[in-house]
């Protein structure tokens, strides 16, 4: 009768275990490395969102206005979020500020596969310093957060808006005219990119040289490039710190400097980095983020900050992709009053198990043995109890394997001691 919004989804049990379980990993990464989790609203005022990137936003945002005639936009980010909290409740805290969340999003987005309406990141805003350690640092939180849950294969790429910048004044295109660009860097259209830089005068020579550097991924190559035809030599040797550190200090071999990386949102300066898995094909970005400027846009004291958002959707549809086998909960014990008498003590035993945090079911449908037996099967089910008035009156259950279907008569008193099952983190 009534149909889900359109790039929304439901989520059944086992894929609400299959999302819960990267959340666990990942925030244990977040911790591991120092961060500590927050929460914003899910909608704000409409204007944070339009401040930075002007009204061009509005197509891609959720907004609407409330009972009072409050601008309001249900987020389609958490980083303006979060550096409004910080401007408004956290200056003074000690710095750098390490800071995660976990939260939906909402963006008015074309759904298809890998891109919906509403969906959830994973991310980090670290407010203070801009140090090329913490940048690599930052860097290295992106790709461990992406291994440790289990992905094989992911593609790491680091570019730099301000080295870009200032390779394309080199080749003589003013800052302002660099706008007209960006876009067609970011989408890889280089045969345009290349008209348009005709158009503007370039020489044909210069052009080839430079497109041939955006779209190669030879890090030495770029850097020679970089060191002979850019004014930004001290920004270079920040870049060349940053890789050294990943290489030698984080063990990360496998990047690649990328200066065709540009972004989409406006807030970015400087640093900036994307991981894909290529196995998602066309919507394989599962993380993107670099060092970005809004603390002062937003009336607070300005301090560098950088940060990182990680697409969960896509993550779990990267791990899917790659065969990964999420461990399965399940229900350790099902609990079978074998009649109606035996509903009390096996509440009663239940209630123990489930004290101990052994996840415990108990059948609720007052079904005969052998159907509780077959549900018990189909949850999964590693062992049943079997609560009978011969056995109770000696103060003794049934204990079942599901696996074996070996069956041995206990103590009631000894049941959590003879199920070695693992309990509930
Ligand atoms: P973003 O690149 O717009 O960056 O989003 C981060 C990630 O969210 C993307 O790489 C992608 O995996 C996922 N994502 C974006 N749109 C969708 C969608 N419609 N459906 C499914 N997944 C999507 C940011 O949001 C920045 N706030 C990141 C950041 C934090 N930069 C600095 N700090």
């Amino acid at each position: 009768m009534f149909r889900i919004p359109r790039g929304t989804r439901d989520f059944t049990p086992e894929e609400m275990e299959k999302r819960r379980y990267v959340e666990r990993q990942m925030r244990t990464t977040f911790q591991v490395f120092g961060y500590r989790e927050i929460q914003t609203p899910m909608f704000e005022t409409l204007e944070l969102f339009t401040a930075k990137s002007g009204d061009t936003i509005l197509e891609e945002i959720y907004s609407f206005t409330d009972k009072s005639g409050r601008k309001l936009a249900l987020r389609p980010e958490l980083t303006a979020p979060v550096i409004r909290f910080y401007v408004d409740k956290m200056q003074m805290s000690p710095k750098p500020l390490k800071l995660f969340y976990f939260g939906s999003c909402f963006r008015y987005d074309r759904p298809q596969r890998g891109r919906y309406r509403e969906f959830r990141q994973a991310g980090c805003e670290l407010i203070g310093t801009n140090t090329p350690e913490a940048y690599a640092e930052l860097i290295a939180l992106a790709y461990f957060l992406l291994k440790n849950i289990g992905l094989k294969n992911i593609r790491l790429n680091i570019g730099d808006l301000d080295v870009l910048s200032s390779m394309l004044r080199t080749l003589g295109i003013p800052k302002d005219k660099q706008k007209q660009l960006t876009p067609l860097i970011d989408k890889s259209q280089f045969k345009d990119l290349t008209s348009m830089l005709h158009t503007m005068g370039i020489k044909k020579k210069k052009i080839d040289e430079f497109v041939d550097i955006l779209q190669t991924t030879d890090t030495q190559k770029i850097l020679e490039f970089l060191n002979k035809n850019t004014s930004s030599k001290a920004k270079i040797e920040e870049l060349e710190k940053i890789l050294d550190l990943l290489r030698n200090s984080f063990d990360i071999k496998n990047y690649h400097v990328n200066m065709s990386i540009v972004r989409g949102l406006d807030y970015y300066k400087g640093l900036v980095f994307e991981i894909d898995a290529p196995v998602l094909g066309a919507e394989k970005q599962l993380c993107g983020g670099g060092a970005y400027e809004l603390i002062p846009l937003f009336g607070g004291k300005n301090i560098p900050t950088a940060g990182f958002a990680i697409g969960f959707d896509r993550t779990i549809l990267a791990l899917e992709a790659e065969k990964f086998v999420f461990p399965k909960p399940k229900t350790d014990i099902f609990i079978v009053p074998i009649n109606n008498d035996m509903m009390d003590i096996s509440i009663k035993i239940a209630q123990n198990l489930r004290k101990e945090g052994i996840p415990t079911d108990i059948d609720l449908l007052r079904r005969d043995v052998r159907k509780s037996l077959k549900y018990a099967n189909a949850i999964n089910a590693e062992k049943t109890i079997l609560v009978g008035p011969k056995d109770v009156e000696k103060n003794c259950v049934t204990l079942r394997d599901m696996r074996t279907g070996e069956q041995q008569i206990i103590k009631i008193k000894d049941i959590p001691s003879k199920i070695k099952t693992k309990k509930l983190q």
